[in-house]
């Protein structure tokens, strides 16, 4: 019999999830379909809700729907009850449950593809929007020396850290939020873009000098070379795009 999934967003034909999915697929022997979902902006629950009303058994979650995905389903495992977002709902037994294998994925890639070390840097996270929920906690896992998410809007970064610090108790070794103006005579080992800048061709406002010797620059977009990239690689980081990350989430 085949299984039907999707992967739901707006936009979400750029998604290259189809074609990762049909590889594992062929790779693990299952007869699957696998589409792209192009929700209304206002009609996320609904598109979901009649995909697996129709024999659906899987929805991965893109932009912008992650957070509305999470209120969607009846149980939260591994890792998005503290992402508060969802990116993979599996249906089971009437059930719609919602995981989040964002922060698992961008974890890997960085570690096992790109050899890079987590435990012990200096890590600064860009953004404090779903995509940085995703990933602050499994980053935190790894032992992180200092987390510090910087936002352009502050009070998103300060609330985003300080429902991280009541969730995470004893993992939290340095957890801060700061203005991109704090930053300036400050390195990092690791910089990570996960605001969505990028796609507009944009730049978050990062001082000079901002890169520790043989940092890494990581954008979670992928597949373009962005602001954020070109600025890193002119700065001597080794620059990186999400594409690795997608795959290991996927
Ligand atoms: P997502 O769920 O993909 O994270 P989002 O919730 O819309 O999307 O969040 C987008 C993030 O990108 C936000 O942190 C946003 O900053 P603000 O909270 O200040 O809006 C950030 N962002 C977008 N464009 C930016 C830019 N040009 N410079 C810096 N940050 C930017």
């Amino acid at each position: 019999m085949t299984d039907h999934y999707a992967v739901i967003g707006n936009p979400v034909d750029h998604s290259k999830s189809p074609q990762i999915h049909a590889a594992f697929a062929r790779q693990t022997g299952q007869d699957i379909t696998y589409d792209r979902l192009s929700a209304p902006l206002d009609a996320f629950t609904s598109t979901a809700q009649r995909f697996f009303s129709e024999g659906g058994q899987g929805l991965n979650i893109t932009v912008p729907f992650k957070h509305e995905a999470w209120d969607l389903v009846n149980l939260h495992r591994g890792d998005a009850l503290d992402a508060q977002a969802v990116n993979t709902i599996k249906s089971e037994n009437g059930k719609l449950i919602g995981y989040n294998t964002d922060g698992i994925g961008l974890v890997a890639d960085i570690k096992k593809n790109l050899r890079f070390e987590i435990a012990g840097k200096r890590v600064l996270l860009m953004g404090a929007g779903g995509a940085t929920y995703g990933v602050v906690f499994p980053l935190l896992r790894e032992n992180t020396k200092a987390l510090v998410v910087v936002n352009r809007t502050l009070e998103k970064a300060q609330s985003l850290v300080q429902s991280i610090k009541k969730r995470a108790g004893a993992i939290v070794t340095s957890l801060d939020a700061a203005p991109y103006a704090d930053l300036a005579g400050s390195t990092f080992d690791i910089v990570i873009n996960a605001t969505s800048a990028g796609l507009n061709g944009e730049m978050p406002s990062l001082p000079q000098g901002i890169f520790a010797r043989d940092a890494l620059a990581y954008d979670m977009v992928y597949g373009r070379n962005t602001p954020f990239l070109a600025f890193a690689r002119e700065h001597g980081a080794h620059a990186v795009d999400g594409l690795g990350m997608l795959v290991e989430q996927a």
